[in-house]
């Protein structure tokens, strides 16, 4: 199954911002409840206040962005993005100044008093431009005209799409799997059948870069034969085609094949009432999982994702690997909704 190693293809600079290898790691007592052999690779744990998936993006593409000689950062996401929040900090760890264009529905959200990641936003000392749902959709042309004017001010704007998820920010999730291999290969995972460690791995879904990434590597690199996406937003028709597009990128812009020995399960049915809305089993789920395991999930993506892997359960294979990516920091600002849950 294994092809040529995806670090061999890949001599991308990057700059060393993950603290790895992350643990990877059995959950011995939820396995035994769902009968099946699960563990969890835990980049939750990439780092400190900027930890979670997208510093492994970020290694590659604030790399790029100083190697072009960049003076800011333009990017965006949802109020509480994780990804604005890391690529905020590490622009400021880096002398970059960071413009995050974050969506928002009221003025009441934009007044609060800041929370979770916005916090940590302003901490970091980035510019916040609010942008409503509308101007959001056009999210590309919204930051094409804050890179312009920066641009015209004498600055070097470098512009990272939602997520950090183009062709290189994906690669960081192509190189994740050669970590968990290696991982594997001193023992520190289950024995490997057939050359491949687990049956699949399960991860959130937001933009689609994390999924594209583990597509990349996951069966290249012995680590699983089939990824299995859990949409936290949109459905499984946009999932589908926005990792093929990125696959194809990584594809022509990096000479790395197409995932053909990977195959994708998009699954979009846990989404509940729609991006960053929870539900009483998800975050049932959440507290499962914090209490059995010690395992502290978001309510936006992980719990999503994690909740997806209890429900369908031995429908995902024997060996499943679940991909903790992070969003600590949102779960911090979301207390109000969990406190029900905790009078229990
Ligand atoms: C904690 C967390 N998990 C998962 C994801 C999804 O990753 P991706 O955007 O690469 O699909 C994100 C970001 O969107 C995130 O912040």
């Amino acid at each position: 199954m294994r092809g040529t190693s995806v670090r061999m293809l890949l001599s991308l600079p990057r700059i060393p911002l993950v603290h790895g290898p992350t643990p990877l790691r059995p959950l011995s007592r939820l396995g035994a409840e769902l009968g099946i052999d699960l563990w969890v690779k835990r980049d939750d744990m990439t780092g400190g206040a900027d930890a979670g998936n997208k510093l492994r993006k970020l290694e590659l593409l604030f790399a790029e962005a100083l190697a072009r000689g960049a003076t800011h950062v333009v990017t965006c996401g949802g109020i509480q993005s994780n990804h604005a929040r890391a690529t905020a900090l590490v622009a400021a760890s880096l002398g970059i100044r960071a413009v995050l264009l974050l969506r928002t529905t009221s003025d009441a959200e934009r007044g609060a008093r800041p929370s979770g990641n916005v916090l940590l936003d302003r901490l970091a000392g980035a510019e916040i431009r609010w942008v409503t749902p509308d101007e959001y959709r056009r999210r590309a042309d919204e930051m094409a005209s804050v890179a312009e004017t920066i641009r015209r001010d004498g600055g070097t704007p470098y512009v990272i799409p939602e997520g950090g998820s183009n062709a290189l920010g994906a690669m960081g999730y192509a190189l994740a799997m050669c970590e968990i291999r290696e991982q594997v290969a001193r023992g520190e995972g289950p024995s490997s059948r057939n050359g491949i460690a687990f049956d699949s791995i399960v991860l959130a879904c937001g933009s689609g870069g994390t999924a594209a990434g583990a597509m990349l590597g996951a069966a290249r690199e012995g680590v699983a034969a089939h990824v299995v996406a859990i949409a936290v937003c949109d459905d499984e028709d946009y999932f589908r085609a926005a990792i093929d597009r990125l696959c194809g990128e990584a594809d022509a812009r990096y000479r790395l094949p197409g995932p053909s020995l990977t195959s994708l399960d998009v699954i979009d049915g846990y989404k509940g009432p729609g991006y960053a809305q929870s539900y009483p089993e998800m975050r049932a789920t959440m507290l499962r999982a914090a209490r059995t395991e010690g395992l502290v999930l978001d309510p936006v993506y992980t719990g999503k994702a994690f909740h997806a892997l209890c429900t369908e359960g031995r429908a995902l294979g024997n060996r499943v690997l679940f991909l903790h990516t992070g969003g600590l920091p949102g779960l911090l600002a979301s207390g109000a909704d969990l406190a029900d849950d905790l009078r229990s």
